[in-house]
C-alpha cells in the first residue's frame, strides 16, 4: 500500500524514526484488519493504554495540535463518530463533522463520494469515511492524497471496531490465545463480526458462530476461518455456547440490510441475552456487543460485572486516539 503525503505539520528529520515507531501505519489508509499484524496489533494496544493513562491523568495533549480530521458519515454513528471527535480533540485536534447523515452538505445536492473527499482533503488532515457501500473507503482513498479510514463500509468492513474490540477482550481477560469466543446474531451482514473474525485468526483460538440459518457467517470467511486451522462450530441456539464461552460477542440483526423486511421480522428477535442464561455462564467471561442494541440483550444484564460493552465503548476512543496519532505520523 502506497504512504500517503505527509499532513503540513510533519517533522521531516524525524520522519523515519517516526515511521518505525509507528510500526509502518504512517501515512496509510486504514481499509481493512488485513492490514495488522501482531506488531502491528501489539504497538496499536501499547499505545492504546498510554492514551488511557494520560486521559485519566491530565485529560488531554497537543500531540495532534495543528492537524485536523475530516469527520465524513454517510450512514448514522453514535459511537464511532463521536469517539474519533474525542479522540482527535483529547489529543489537541480539529474536526470537521460532517456526522448528520450528510444531508447538510453538498453530497445532499448530488456531489460524488470521489469529489467530496477531494474537497476535504483541501482542509484535513485525515478523512475518516462510513458508507453503506462495501469498498467505498478504497474508492475514496484512491482518490484522497491523504489517509482514509473506515468506519464501516456496508456489510464489508469496520476495522477500527475490530481494533477496540480485540483490546478489549486483551484488557478484560489478560489474553487472546486460549479463549473461546462466540459470535452471536446477525453474522452475515454484521461488519464487525467480520473484522474481528479476521483479526482473530492470528490466535489461537475457538470460534462459536450462533445465528438463524439465514444470517450464517458469509461463506468466504467461513472459509479464512477452516483454511487458518481455527477450532469452528455454527449453531443456531446460544444455550449450546453459553457455559463455555469465554467471550460471548452479540450483535444487532441490521435491519437496513435487508431487501425483504418480512425476513427481518422473522428474524429479529431471534436471541436475547438474558440473567437467567448468564447464570449458565462461566464466572469469568465478557459480554460484548458493538451496539447499538435493539433488544438481544436485556437491560438487567447491564449491572452483571461480566456486562462489558460500555467499557467496550470507552476502549474505542483510546484505539482511535493511538491510530490517529499513528496515521499522522506523531509517535
Ligand atoms: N459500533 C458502532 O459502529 O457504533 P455506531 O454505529 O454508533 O458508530
Amino acid at each position: 500500500m502506497n504512504v500517503k503525503q505527509l499532513p503540513p505539520l510533519f517533522n521531516f528529520e524525524a520522519m523515519e524514526k517516526t515511521a518505525v515507531f509507528s510500526n509502518g501505519l504512517t501515512g496509510q489508509d486504514i481499509l481493512s484488519v488485513s492490514q495488522f499484524d501482531k506488531d502491528k496489533l501489539d504497538y496499536i494496544f501499547a499505545r492504546a493504554r498510554e492514551m488511557r493513562e494520560m486521559v485519566e491523568r491530565v485529560g488531554g495533549t497537543d500531540l495532534l495540535k495543528g492537524h485536523v480530521l475530516a469527520c465524513l458519515f454517510y450512514e448514522p454513528s453514535t459511537r464511532t463518530s463521536s469517539s474519533f471527535i474525542a479522540a482527535m480533540e483529547r489529543l489537541g485536534g480539529g474536526v470537521i463533522p460532517i456526522t448528520q447523515g450528510v444531508k447538510f452538505s453538498s453530497v445532499s445536492k448530488g456531489e460524488t463520494l470521489a469529489d467530496t473527499v477531494r474537497t476535504l482533503e483541501q482542509y484535513a488532515d485525515v478523512i475518516v469515511l462510513r458508507h453503506p457501500e462495501m469498498g467505498a473507503a478504497k474508492l475514496a482513498a484512491d482518490y484522497a492524497s491523504v489517509p482514509v479510514i473506515n468506519a464501516g463500509d456496508g456489510p464489508g468492513e469496520h476495522p477500527t471496531q475490530a481494533l477496540l474490540d480485540l483490546f478489549t477482550i486483551r484488557e478484560e481477560l489478560g489474553r487472546i490465545d486460549g479463549l473461546k469466543i462466540a459470535m452471536v446474531g446477525d453474522l452475515r451482514y454484521g461488519r464487525t463480526v467480520h473484522s474481528l473474525t479476521k483479526l482473530l485468526l492470528q490466535y489461537n483460538v475457538s470460534l462459536r458462530f450462533v445465528s438463524p440459518e439465514i444470517l450464517r457467517l458469509p461463506l468466504n470467511i467461513m472459509n479464512q476461518v477452516i483454511d487458518a486451522g481455527i477450532n469452528v462450530r455454527e449453531t443456531h441456539d446460544v444455550a449450546d455456547v453459553i457455559e463455555n464461552a469465554d467471550v460471548l460477542y452479540v450483535t444487532r440483526v441490521q435491519k437496513e440490510r435487508f431487501s425483504d423486511l418480512s425476513q427481518y421480522e422473522e428474524v429479529k428477535d431471534h436471541y436475547e441475552i438474558t440473567p437467567e442464561l448468564m447464570q449458565k455462564a462461566k464466572k469469568k467471561m465478557i459480554v460484548m456487543h458493538p451496539l447499538p442494541r435493539v433488544g438481544e440483550i436485556h437491560y438487567s444484564v447491564d449491572h452483571d460485572p461480566r456486562a462489558a460493552y460500555f467499557r467496550q465503548v470507552r476502549n474505542g476512543m483510546f484505539i482511535r486516539m493511538a491510530l490517529l496519532a499513528a496515521v499522522l505520523g506523531k509517535a
